[in-house]
C-alpha cells in the first residue's frame, strides 16, 4: 500500500518515524513560533522495537510513516523513554493496533504510563544499565530520573552509537528536514537554547551529572536521536554536548535583561534608563517589555545573562499581572547566579517593588539596591537615579563575572 508519510533513514536499518506539528503554537505555556515535531524511532532488528510513539492526534501520520518501510503488525517491541502525553498520547491505540509482545519502559515510567492511561497491557521495567536484546542487536537503558520527569530514560543502541535521548537535546522546530546540519546554525541555537531555559533549567545540577555520567560511561555517541526538533550527528552531537553543560552550569555572563511592564510609560522610561546606565557601565542589554514580550523568550535570555532587573507598576496595590506571571514562571525555572533589582512606578503606595524585590530574593537574586521608586511620572532626577542603578548593576557584575 502507498503511504502519504514516509520514514527518514537515521542510520543502518534506525528510521525516524514521527510527526511533524507545523501548527502548535503553545506548548504548555511555552510559546513555540516555529512548531514542533515528536519524534519516534524504528529499530529494524530481529526484534522490530518501536522507540517512543507521538502526541494522540499524530497516531495516522507515524503508523503511516512505520508502514512505508515494515508493516506495523511487526513491531515486537515498543520502548517508552518518556510518558509525557507528547511521547505516549497515542500509545494506548498503537498497542491495540500492532498487538507488540512486549512494551518496556522505567520502573518510574511504569508507573507514570499506568496512572495515565489504565492499561490493560503489562508494561515491562526496565533498570538503569539494563540491556534488552532484539536477536542481532542490543539497545540498553540509561535512567536520567527528573530529567525532566522521574520517568525519564535514555536508549543507548551500540554499533551505530545511537543516543535515543527523548526531551533531551530536543527542540520546538518543525521542519521538512530532520538533522540539525540541514537547519540555519542561529536558528537551531536559539531554539535549543529556548527549549533548556523552558524545559531543563530547574533541573541544570541534574544535567550536570547526566553528561558527566554519559562520559563516565565511556560510550561513543554519533547520532543524539531526540524526541523534539531535529537529529544531531557528527560534529553537531559534541556542540550540543557542550551547549549543554555551558547552560547547565549558568556562569554569569556581563549580560543583563531588563524586564519590566508599564501602565502609562513612567516604569517604561524608568527601564529604558537603567538600561542606558546598564550599557554605560559595560553591560550587554536586552530590554523586554512584558506586552511585546513571552515569558518563554524572556527566560531564554535570562539562560545566558547574569543580570535580571524588574519592573512593575502598582495595580490595585499589587504588581501588573504579566509581571506576576513571569516572576511565578521564572521563581519555578530557578535561574542561578544573577545579580539584579526592582524597580516600578506608583502613584500612593510604593510596596509594590517591595513585593517584586522579595520575589527576586526568594529566587536568590542578589540585589544591588532595595528597590527603586518613582512617583507618578520619573523626573529628570528620578531618571538619573535609574540610569545610576543601572551602572551600579553593571559595575556588580563586572566584579561578579571575574570571580567566577
Ligand atoms: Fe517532550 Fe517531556 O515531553
Amino acid at each position: 500500500m502507498r503511504e502519504a508519510w514516509k520514514a527518514t533513514n537515521v542510520a543502518d536499518d534506525i528510521y525516524w518515524v514521527g510527526a511533524i506539528d507545523w501548527s502548535i503554537r503553545d506548548f504548555h505555556g511555552y510559546q513555540t513560533p516555529r512548531g514542533s515535531t515528536y519524534n519516534a524511532y524504528l529499530v529494524l532488528a530481529d526484534k522490530v522495537t518501536l522507540i517512543d510513539t507521538v502526541k494522540a492526534p499524530f497516531k495516522q501520520e507515524m503508523l503511516s510513516r512505520v508502514a512505508s518501510v515494515v508493516d506495523p503488525g511487526s513491531i515486537s517491541y515498543i520502548i517508552s523513554n518518556h510518558s509525557e502525553m507528547d511521547h505516549s498520547g497515542c500509545l494506548p491505540e498503537v498497542i491495540e493496533a500492532v498487538q507488540p509482545e512486549k512494551v518496556f519502559a522505567s520502573t518510574m515510567g511504569v508507573k507514570a504510563l499506568s496512572a495515565h492511561f489504565h492499561l490493560d497491557h503489562e508494561i515491562v521495567a526496565v533498570k538503569d544499565g539494563e540491556t534488552l536484546s532484539l536477536g542481532n542487536r542490543e539497545l540498553s537503558f540509561v535512567e536520567t530520573r527528573m530529567l525532566h520527569w522521574p520517568d525519564s530514560m535514555m536508549t543507548y543502541l551500540p554499533g551505530e552509537n545511537v543516543l535515543f535521548s527523548q526531551d533531551g537535546f530536543g527542540t520546538h522546530l518543525a521542519s521538512s528536514e530532520r538533522f540539525a546540519d540541514e537547519i540555519d546554525e542561529a536558528i537551531l541555537e536559539w531554539e535549543a537554547a529556548k527549549y533548556f531555559a523552558n524545559i531543563l533549567l530547574p533541573l541544570s545540577p541534574l544535567v550536570t551529572k547526566a553528561l558527566q555520567k554519559v562520559e563516565k560511561l565511556g560510550i561513543t555517541i554519533d547520532i543524539a536521536a531526540c524526541d523534539h526538533g531535529p537529529i544531531w550527528r557528527g560534529d553537531d552531537v559534541e556542540k550540543i554536548v557542550g551547549l549543554y553543560g555551558k547552560w547547565a552550569a549558568q556562569k554569569p555572563t556581563n549580560k543583563a535583561v531588563v524586564a519590566y511592564d508599564t501602565m502609562w510609560g513612567s516604569t517604561a522610561s524608568m527601564a529604558r534608563a537603567i538600561a542606558e546606565g546598564l550599557t554605560a557601565g559595560g553591560a550587554s542589554v536586552q530590554v523586554m517589555q512584558l506586552r511585546a514580550c513571552h515569558r518563554s523568550d524572556i527566560v531564554t535570555e535570562v539562560l545566558d545573562a547574569g543580570a535580571l532587573l524588574v519592573g512593575s507598576p502598582n495595580l490595585n496595590n499589587n504588581m501588573f499581572p504579566t509581571v506576576a506571571d513571569l516572576l511565578t514562571y521564572l521563581k519555578g525555572l530557578k535561574p542561578q547566579n544573577l545579580v539584579g533589582a526592582a524597580f516600578g512606578s506608583y502613584g500612593w503606595n510604593q510596596a509594590v517593588v517591595k513585593q517584586v524585590a522579595g520575589i527576586l530574593t526568594e529566587m536568590k537574586v542578589d540585589l544591588v539596591d532595595e528597590g527603586l521608586t518613582a512617583q507618578y511620572v520619573p523626573d529628570n532626577e528620578s531618571l538619573a537615579q535609574c540610569y545610576d542603578l543601572g551602572v551600579r548593576v553593571a559595575e556588580r557584575l563586572k566584579q561578579v563575572c571575574s570571580e567566577a
